[in-house]
């Protein structure tokens, strides 16, 4: 039978040291900006992060196999990744990975590759590296809003002598493509022909919809498994990214030891016990919510996508493969991006990411975070409606 979990109920998150709700000055505020729900995490979590503060002690953290293990058979049962636990080095989340990859494959002016848009923090680790942006803008079919990647750019990207790595999004935040194996094939392909190495940030992998299918980058073979780092965490689907935990991937021995030292240089080789204990009840105990959640975040894009078409038609949604970050073409309105986030923060209390924060290729573009209550979303929707 299928197990019952509660998404419709309002948590107050304001006053709670939170981010997203906090930020904002005004209470009155609907925050859909940060990328965290407003659900409660899996409740096995909950119960094991209890009887871990019940313990009482909070001293420094030992990593047991039990974790390792907890890691290795989530992603091999559910994803056909069979992982070496010998090849994981935990940190403290995923940017401080992505950051401590880049430093250990490059040296300063180098370049590094993205597709464009792109989540905010891969620009800021670029450049806390001392490295050059090389972007690599997704193609995007202005009739039904999907993006792909044009892989004749990318090749001339990558045969850049100065092109030392590409950071892959996958999947991608904040298109919302799920990218297809075939699709990783060549993005591999190209890396691998022109030395490039893959820094493949797969923090959205579970929160895939429908027939599109989560492809580890490592998986596809060992040729690309040696040549990529996976930066992997439960925080996104389980909701847990205030505990900071995440998992580094990377099975070529010398580069594993790189990322090691730049893991140890930039000082975030500890993770905290309660990290620890919710990725192991995540993986061991919580597949049955994280359905249960899937489904309620495609119910809640299903219900923009209709309240959209019904009252903005000409506000083009992206089509949603993966992640819960709505995508949406506002370029129609005449308004820009700032101006469209700045109206609906001081006139509606509604606050939305503008597209420009995600760099080449936002502009004309609004990120809604889907992951709240539905009635939440639809005061939300209607608050945007009236400016749209
Ligand atoms: C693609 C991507 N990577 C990393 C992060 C953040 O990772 P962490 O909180 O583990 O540093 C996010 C958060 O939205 C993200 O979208």
């Amino acid at each position: 039978m299928k197990e019952k979990f509660e998404f419709n109920t309002i948590i107050p998150r304001r006053g709670s040291g939170s981010y997203k709700w906090d930020t904002p000055a005004d209470p009155e505020t609907i925050p859909l900006w940060v990328a965290d729900m407003d659900f409660r995490t899996a409740p096995a979590i909950i119960d094991a992060l209890r009887r871990r503060v019940g313990h009482g002690i909070f001293g420094y953290t030992y990593v047991g196999d039990d974790y390792y293990e907890a890691v290795c058979r989530w992603f091999e049962t559910r994803h056909g990744w069979r992982i070496d636990p010998s090849t994981i080095i935990y940190t403290s989340g995923v940017v401080p990975a992505v950051s401590a990859i880049i430093k250990a494959i490059t040296v300063p002016g180098n370049k590094v590759i993205t597709q464009t848009p792109a989540y905010n923090c891969f620009y800021s680790s670029i450049r806390n590296n001392d490295c050059l942006l090389s972007p690599d803008p997704l193609v995007r079919n202005s009739a039904d809003g999907t993006y792909g990647i044009d892989f004749d750019h990318l090749q001339q990207l990558a045969a850049d002598p100065d092109a030392k790595t590409l950071i892959l999004c996958n999947p991608h935040n904040p298109s919302g493509r799920c990218w297809t194996r075939e699709e990783l094939i060549r993005v591999g392909r190209i890396c691998l022909d022109n030395g490039v190495f893959v820094i493949a940030d797969e923090i959205h992998c579970e929160l895939t919809f429908n027939n599109h299918r989560y492809t580890p980058f490592a998986s596809i073979s060992p040729e690309f498994a040696e040549n990529c780092a996976t930066c992997i965490s439960p925080s996104k689907a389980f909701n847990i990214a205030g505990l900071q935990i995440a998992n580094i991937v990377a099975v070529n021995p010398e580069i594993r030891r790189r990322i090691d030292k730049a893991i140890n240089i930039n000082e975030v080789c500890d993770v905290n016990p309660f990290g620890v204990t919710a990725t192991i009840a995540a993986y061991n105990e919580s597949v049955g919510w994280l359905e249960a959640l899937k489904e309620y975040l495609w119910q809640n894009y299903l219900y923009l996508k209709d309240r959209l078409a019904e009252a903005a038609p000409e506000v083009l949604l992206t089509p949603l493969e993966a992640t819960y970050l709505a995508w949406l073409d506002i370029s129609r309105t005449g308004l820009t991006s700032e101006q469209l986030c700045e109206t609906l923060l001081h006139q509606e209390k509604l606050m939305l990411n503008p597209g420009t924060m995600y760099g080449p290729g936002g502009e004309g573009f609004i990120r809604i975070n889907l992951a709240c209550p539905r009635t939440v979303l639809a005061t939300a929707v209607d608050r945007l409606l009236r400016h749209i």
